[in-house]
């Protein structure tokens, strides 16, 4: 009773005539941009993949241009570490060179990749956003009954997380911490929601061409039906 499960969020392109809803997935990346990236990667997802959700050529190459977290790469003269400028075809890079940088700047835990983490989380989608808005403060209760569950120092008591303590502190903490592009009110739910739909394109991409493919083919059969019908009728029209 003290790990909650996460409540249906009804994204656009859940079910069977799903599609993404563009200008929500454009949402939730401005949201991954400001907030998530300076910790996350998005190791299969490329900047030039933007441009199927709506992002023009030239958008595409402003937004690798300025990503503030740079790509890894060594200085040709001295074979040092060095970085340089995204590029279209570069993956979303991760803010830490490395693993033991990674935990060092996090409590020892390492800000997972973020690209099939609504695939790699049970109801992942839903997951998502019931983790981004499910910090509290521990409820005296499971402390009583579980005094070992207690936080630790430097974690953060989140009844989604399976094991209720986590290394990730809130990342969206007030209303309009991103400002949208589009007008739309960031309050905390609203960049939760979002940023899940996002997660949700980056895991699968063609989602849309899945569902429109299967539809296709649900009516090409139905209409295959009725041809066979009417070709048995005509085989055996004269048969008594
Ligand atoms: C873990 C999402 C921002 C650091 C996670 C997990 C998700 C996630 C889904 C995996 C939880 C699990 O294993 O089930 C996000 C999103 C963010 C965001 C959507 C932006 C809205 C940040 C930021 C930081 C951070 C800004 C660093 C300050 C971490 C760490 C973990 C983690 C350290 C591992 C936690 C652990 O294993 O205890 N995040 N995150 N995240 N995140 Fe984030």
């Amino acid at each position: 009773e003290f790990h909650l499960h996460p409540h249906d969020i009804g994204l656009s392109s859940n079910g069977f005539f799903g599609r993404f809803d563009n200008r929500q997935v454009q949402r939730g990346f401005q949201v991954y941009k400001e907030v998530c990236a300076a910790c996350h990667s998005l190791k299969y997802v490329a900047f030039r993949d933007l441009a199927e959700i709506g992002y023009s050529e030239a958008e595409v190459k402003a937004i690798a241009n300025q990503w503030v977290i740079e790509q890894p790469t060594i200085n040709p003269e001295t074979g040092e570490a060095a970085t340089r400028k995204n590029v279209p075809s570069d993956r979303f890079p991760s803010p830490f060179p490395n693993e033991i940088a990674a935990r060092a700047a996090n409590n020892n835990a390492l800000p997972p990749d973020l690209s099939l983490m609504t695939k790699a989380r049970h109801d992942g989608v839903n997951y998502v956003h019931a983790l981004l808005t499910g910090y509290r403060p521990q409820p005296a209760a499971l402390v009583r009954e579980f005094p070992g569950a207690k936080t630790p120092a430097g974690l953060h008591y989140n009844p989604y997380f399976a094991n209720l303590n986590i290394a990730m502190p809130p990342p969206l903490t007030s209303n309009g911490q991103v400002a949208y592009a589009d007008g739309t009110n960031a309050t905390i739910d609203q960049m939760a929601r979002d940023v899940s739909a996002f997660l949700t394109w980056t895991a699968e991409p063609k989602l849309g061409a899945r569902h429109a493919a299967g539809i296709a083919t649900l009516v090409f059969l139905l209409i295959f039906t009725f041809l066979c019908w009417g070709a048995y009728q005509n085989v055996w029209r004269d048969v008594k």
